[in-house]
């Protein structure tokens, strides 16, 4: 569930600190930035979409390596998109937005990537059905964030809660892996790193699969796993396999 008073602390954090963010936190990007980019996979017409894209850094970089493919980006803050607007002009379809709420069509992209963004996401398996929703089946998603399983990384967080109020939350990678798993992606692998002695980050890749059930029956089936009788269990089942879109 979004908490409408959240979001606007997230407005209020990036509409301030967006004239300032690429220089002050340019080590960081270039590190995260990179350690995602090693573990794209992008042909060359795919449509891609940065969810959270901040002032469009990593677009910009998946602009030169696949100047073919198709590039939107959304983000909530209309002072960072401002920002990517200028850096990426008009070959790049920028909008503003929630994760928890994307606003483009079903099955809409090949590969929908996101940095350092999701410890942001008021509702994270909200926002990981969403990302599900607008992959084509197939599709794929590259997500990359802090790490709880370190412990500088949760000092960090701890500091964060502190000082940002617009920050949510941060997971290890078991909590990724258990989000991703009840989001419906298969094909999901985890990598951990650091990219200096304080950062602890993981990235995450997972697929949609060819067969994909829609958020529906996603939801039904959550509601199956908390504590339906059997038979009502397979009797959702049953419904998931009739919801199954090719
Ligand atoms: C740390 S910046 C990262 C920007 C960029 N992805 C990068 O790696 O440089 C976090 C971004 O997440 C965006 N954000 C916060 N909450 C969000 C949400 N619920 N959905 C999508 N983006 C969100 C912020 O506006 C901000 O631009």
């Amino acid at each position: 569930m979004v908490v409408p008073t959240k979001r606007h602390s997230v407005l209020k954090e990036y509409g301030r600190l967006a004239p300032e963010y690429d220089r002050r936190w340019s080590f960081y990007i270039e590190a995260t930035l990179r350690e995602t980019l090693v573990r794209l996979r992008i042909q060359p017409r795919d449509h891609v979409l940065d969810v959270g894209c901040g002032t469009g850094m990593l677009l910009e970089q998946i602009s030169a390596a696949s100047p073919q493919a198709q590039l939107s980006g959304m983000d909530p803050s209309a002072e960072m998109l401002q920002i990517a607007r200028g850096r990426l002009g008009e070959n790049v379809n920028l909008h503003e937005g929630y994760a928890e709420s994307l606003p483009f069509t079903n099955a809409a992209f090949d590969v929908v990537v996101s940095t350092n963004a999701f410890h942001y996401f008021r509702d994270p398996l909200g926002s990981l059905r969403e990302i599900r929703r607008v992959l084509r089946p197939g599709g794929t998603t590259v997500i990359t964030d802090w790490c709880d399983d370190y412990a500088a990384c949760r000092v960090c967080e701890l500091f964060s809660r502190l000082v940002n109020r617009a920050h949510f939350q941060i997971y290890g990678r078991d909590a990724c892996q258990e989000l991703l798993e009840r989001a419906a992606f298969t094909a999901i692998r985890i990598d951990r790193y650091k990219i200096n002695w304080l950062w602890g980050l993981m990235t995450a890749m997972a697929e949609k699969d060819r067969l994909h059930l829609d958020n529906t029956a996603l939801a039904r089936r959550d509601v199956g796993k908390g504590g339906c009788p059997a038979s009502r269990s397979s009797l959702l089942g049953v419904t998931e396999r009739l919801a199954l879109v090719c």
